[in-house]
């Protein structure tokens, strides 16, 4: 059933004093019907680096990708922020949470993190949207074109980080339903 979905992708960038970085992000959802209090939930893999500038800072940004971004979709997909700058060869300024903003994106939102709950493998954040701004009216890069655009060497590399994922993860979900007794 999920494989048939073609999610829209997100990056997730934020920033504590002296470390920034960011990833591409499929769990980034809508948490608030109140225009006038807007708030996102986003699920953050614990061992992302991009989880230790969240807690850090308790801010974000999220931002929508225009169709030909997918080299800056790659580029947050694959990899560790802990072993490079993933924002080193992008136009980017700082919000008010620290937050990285990519001046080049569809749409992107600043987020004031509220409240997380810890699932073990995954750190589900709910957050205020403090600012944001959509840059085009386009629809936005999704997960099917991202993967039909990416090279074979692209795809082994992507394979290689979810492979990676699961075996680090799947000890902190067992971890989490044995602490939830279920
Ligand atoms: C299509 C796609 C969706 C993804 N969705 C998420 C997600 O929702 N949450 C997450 O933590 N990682 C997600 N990832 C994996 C991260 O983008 C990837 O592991 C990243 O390199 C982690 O970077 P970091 O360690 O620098 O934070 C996704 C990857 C892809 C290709």
């Amino acid at each position: 059933m999920f494989r048939r979905l073609n999610r829209e992708v997100w990056v997730v960038t934020a920033a504590d004093t002296d470390r920034r970085g960011g990833l591409l992000a499929t769990y980034v959802s809508q948490a608030s019907l109140d225009p006038a209090a807007p708030m996102v939930l986003i699920g953050i893999a614990a061992n992302h680096f991009t989880r230790d500038l969240i807690d850090a800072s308790q801010g974000f940004a999220v931002h929508l990708l225009c169709p030909d971004q997918t080299d800056v979709a790659l580029n947050f997909a694959i990899g560790s922020g802990r072993d490079r700058d993933k924002l080193a060869n992008l136009s980017v300024r700082r919000g008010a949470t620290g937050a990285p903003l990519l001046r080049e994106c569809l749409a992107w939102m600043e987020c004031r993190v509220g409240g997380a709950y810890d699932a073990g493998d995954r750190i589900y954040y709910w957050a205020d949207v403090t600012d944001g701004q959509a840059l085009s009216e386009d629809a936005p890069l999704c997960e099917h074109e991202l993967m039909a655009a990416a090279s074979e060497e692209q795809l082994q590399a992507l394979r290689a980080n979810l492979a990676h994922d699961i075996q680090v993860q799947r000890p902190m979900i067992e971890a989490w339903r044995r602490r939830a007794g279920s």
